[in-house]
């Protein structure tokens, strides 16, 4: 069997994006593979040092949401990355095996700088010796585990690219140990936001989160952007440019869906009925996922206990592999 290691930052709730780019696909493959799903706290901190209550709250509102969707915990190992002290550890040796300019032109890392100029100055002139350091620690998540496999939307390519850069420049100096890890990338393409942005995002304001309410989603799809040709409710329009009728291929019955199109397209149906129409469609899509969750929200002792075992089982394959790197580095006193 092999080995999958994935994470998720604890900073927000899963959003539609999360679900069909991700949690999709973890539900295929938890049956398949000895499967590690990591909430890395400790990374989540590189940006959010300074607020740590919401890390903390995220950690189990992710491990809810993905409970949820219904990842089985004895399948997947879900573990909290803080609790794994081996990763700490690597990354502390990975350190010298990566340059601070290497690290500097990573695209990942150069486009988030950008996009936190609050934090780390508008030239990045205050980026934090941790925050630059995040790919090499999570060059240690994956090696940690002995991971093959890892499932990451194509934003996370370039962080891979260095974990392999990293392997190999361990395996060459210290013998053989490590496994370079290939990506798994989504088959689902990633979910555009109800503006239409090609990206659905917390901070873009956009998305739809799998614990949204229904007055939440009806306020949110009454928003969302429709072909801006179309003046009069009689009016054809352009399915394609809508983002009405991009959601309801998404969550309603095909059947349902073409006759949106069609009727859309020959003018004989109104964007107001069209959204009320996906507002009912979307709650029907959530529903059982919110089900699911508000049992782990009645049950925290049950999450707490999911967390512990996946944790616990974690730090024994962490364990295992660090004697051997320590062994390979001759560290191992
Ligand atoms: N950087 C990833 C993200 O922001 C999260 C993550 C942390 C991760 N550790 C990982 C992804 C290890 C893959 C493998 O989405």
């Amino acid at each position: 069997m092999k080995t999958i290691l994935t994470g998720l930052r604890p900073t927000g709730n899963l959003h539609l994006g999360h679900y069909f780019g991700a949690g999709k696909n973890y539900l295929k493959m938890q049956d398949d593979y000895d499967f590690y799903l990591e909430i890395a706290d400790v990374q989540a901190l590189t940006d959010n040092f300074d607020n740590p209550d919401k890390v903390r709250k995220n950690v189990y509102e992710i491990t809810k949401d993905l409970l949820a969707i219904g990842l089985d915990p004895h399948k997947v190992h879900i573990f909290i990355q803080s609790k794994i002290p081996q990763i700490a550890e690597l990354t502390v040796f990975y350190s010298n095996l990566v340059t601070v300019s290497r690290l500097q032109r990573n695209p990942t890392v150069k486009t988030e700088i950008a996009q936190k100029k609050e934090l780390f100055g508008n030239n990045g002139e205050s980026i934090t010796y941790g925050f630059l350091g995040y790919p090499v620690s999570q060059a240690a998540d994956i090696t940690t585990f002995d991971g093959e496999l890892v499932p990451v939307g194509d934003d996370q390519l370039p962080l891979l690219e260095q974990c392999r850069e990293i392997v190999r420049k361990f395996n060459s100096i210290y013998g053989e140990t490590l496994k370079e890890p290939t990506q798994v990338l989504s088959t689902t393409t990633r979910v555009k936001g109800l503006d239409g942005n090609d990206k659905m995002g917390k901070s873009l304001g956009n998305a739809i989160y799998l614990v949204d309410d229904e007055e939440t989603i009806r306020k949110k799809i009454m928003g969302a952007l429709t072909d801006t040709n179309k003046i009069k409710k009689d009016d054809p329009a352009n399915p394609d440019v809508c983002m009405v009728y991009y959601y309801h291929k998404l969550v309603n019955k095909e059947a349902n869906t073409t006759k949106v199109c069609s009727e859309c397209q020959k003018g004989t149906r109104g964007c107001v009925q069209c959204k009320k129409e996906l507002i009912e469609a979307m709650n029907n899509f959530l529903k059982p996922i919110q089900e699911q969750r508000k049992y782990y929200d009645e049950h925290p002792e049950v999450v707490d206990q999911i967390l512990k075992e996946g944790t616990s089982q974690a730090l024994q394959k962490a364990q295992e592999q660090m004697s051997k790197i320590k062994k390979a580095m001759k560290i191992d006193y």
